[in-house]
């Protein structure tokens, strides 16, 4: 299977619209308006600093079919690397993003390698959101258990969440 990643573009937006639906939104706060789609978008493209954090598509031979992402976050008064993860339902259960998030984690542990980087690689999917979960089990990081998670970021709103953790420090799964 020939998975890619490629830095976030202009003709990404219709993948974020593609992916703006309540199934595919569900655990993340639902469909957002046209105004918030374009705000992510933009977000996504101003992103390119590669120690604070990257958006990239996901690339299925040359199909643009998810998206994957790393930034900086504060958490619990450390700084530290958050991913998140979506895959286009016709798309999915075929190990796409299990073969994108392998290559996330190598790009944020090369990240990772730069003075004053986070070292810890965390992922907080809603504890009900299973291939979420199964693909941080996949991508050898530890759960640690189970959070108040505020997302979006900013809104006050918790959502019920795993604590899952990859040490970028640590030796490479292959
Ligand atoms: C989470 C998501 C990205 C997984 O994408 P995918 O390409 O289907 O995942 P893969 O095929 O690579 O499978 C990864 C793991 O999840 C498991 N999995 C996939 N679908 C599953 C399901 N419906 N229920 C339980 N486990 C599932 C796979 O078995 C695999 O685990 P394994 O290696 O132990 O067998 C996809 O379901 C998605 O986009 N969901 C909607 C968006 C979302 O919720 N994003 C996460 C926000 S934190």
């Amino acid at each position: 299977m020939n998975v890619r990643l490629v830095p976030w573009s202009e003709p990404a937006l219709d993948l974020l619209r593609r992916t703006n639906t309540p199934e595919m939104r569900r655990w993340v706060g639902g469909p957002e308006s046209e105004e918030e789609l374009l705000a992510r978008h933009r977000r996504y493209l101003a992103m390119t600093e590669a120690g604070d954090g990257r958006v990239f598509a996901v690339l299925l031979d040359d199909e643009m079919v998810g998206s994957i992402n790393y930034h900086r976050h504060d958490w619990r008064g450390e700084q530290i690397y958050e991913t998140g993860w979506s895959v286009l339902p016709p798309y999915q259960g075929r190990g796409v993003a299990a073969a994108a998030g392998a290559a996330l984690v190598d790009v944020v542990r090369e990240a990772a390698r730069r003075p004053g980087a986070p070292r810890m690689l965390h992922a907080f999917p809603s504890a009900r959101n299973a291939p979420s979960n199964a693909l941080c089990r996949r991508l050898g990081f530890t759960l640690l258990g189970p959070c108040d998670f505020e997302y979006p970021r900013g809104s006050g709103t918790l959502m019920r969440s795993n604590d899952w953790v990859l040490d970028l420090t640590g030796p490479a799964r292959r």
